[in-house]
């Protein structure tokens, strides 16, 4: 059969600092599936609408701004993370920042934003497999997945995690401030009357919490081939 629908699905849904990025690099990587990061698209939106200079609460203007903005993935020949071309340019540096994140957590609470970016996501569904890490992927996204996976870490814990990477590529941050940052995108996250994050009925709940990261990849594989 061709059909996408054929084409097995894990999703891996959590919050910030869940160690999503990380889990699912490493099992898509394992299993020799695809990856679809969707937070780099909320991101890549959000980081497009600063450079046009929207005010980001504009959902006309920042729908637009999604529809139309070029996102394009590439695989990094230094053996680093995957790029990120936004309209061209290289914004993976940029997209990793605390800034881009609040502006991506911003503009994914518009409907129409999240609609816009429907189809590039779809459109990740292919042979082998395919691991799409995010907020929605196994509750709107992929709904149809054959494995689901919610990840989640106490906020102290992530607050913790996120400090360590972004001390590690030399950025000033607090551990005070980016705790409080993420309980604040949490609960954005969380409340938004669209496609909030909340783990699907069907999903395995992980909570990380004090595992290391080979647990959790174990654990994770453990959904697919039991
Ligand atoms: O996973 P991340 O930190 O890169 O995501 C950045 C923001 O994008 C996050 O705060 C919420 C939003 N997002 C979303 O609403 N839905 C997704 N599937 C992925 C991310």
């Amino acid at each position: 059969m061709s059909s996408s629908s054929s084409v097995p699905v894990l999703t891996i849904d959590g919050p910030s600092g869940s160690g999503k990025g990380t889990i699912s690099r490493m099992v898509a990587e394992k299993l020799g599936w695809r990856l679809l990061d969707s937070g780099a698209l909320y991101r890549a939106v959000g980081y497009a609408a600063g450079m046009e200079g929207l005010d980001l609460s504009d959902a006309e203007a920042v729908t637009r701004c999604a529809q139309t903005t070029k996102i394009r993935f590439q695989a990094a020949t230094d053996g680093n993370d995957t790029h990120v071309l936004v309209n061209g340019h290289d914004a993976t540096d940029e997209l990793r920042t605390e800034t881009a994140g609040a502006a991506a957590s911003a503009i994914a609470s518009i409907p129409s934003v999240r609609q816009a970016l429907v189809d590039m996501q779809l459109a990740f569904r292919k042979a082998p497999g395919l691991v799409a890490d995010g907020r929605d992927m196994g509750t709107v996204i992929f709904p149809d997945a054959a494995f689901k996976v919610f990840l989640t870490a106490s906020a102290a814990e992530r607050a913790k995690r996120r400090y360590k990477q972004l001390k590690e590529k030399g950025l000033s941050v607090t551990l005070a401030t980016l705790q409080r940052e993420i309980e604040a995108r949490d609960a954005r996250d969380a409340s938004r009357t669209v496609a909030p994050l909340k783990p699907a009925v069907d999903a395995v709940f992980i909570d990380t919490t004090g595992m290391g990261i080979e647990d959790v990849v174990a654990k994770v594989l453990a959904v697919v081939r039991p």
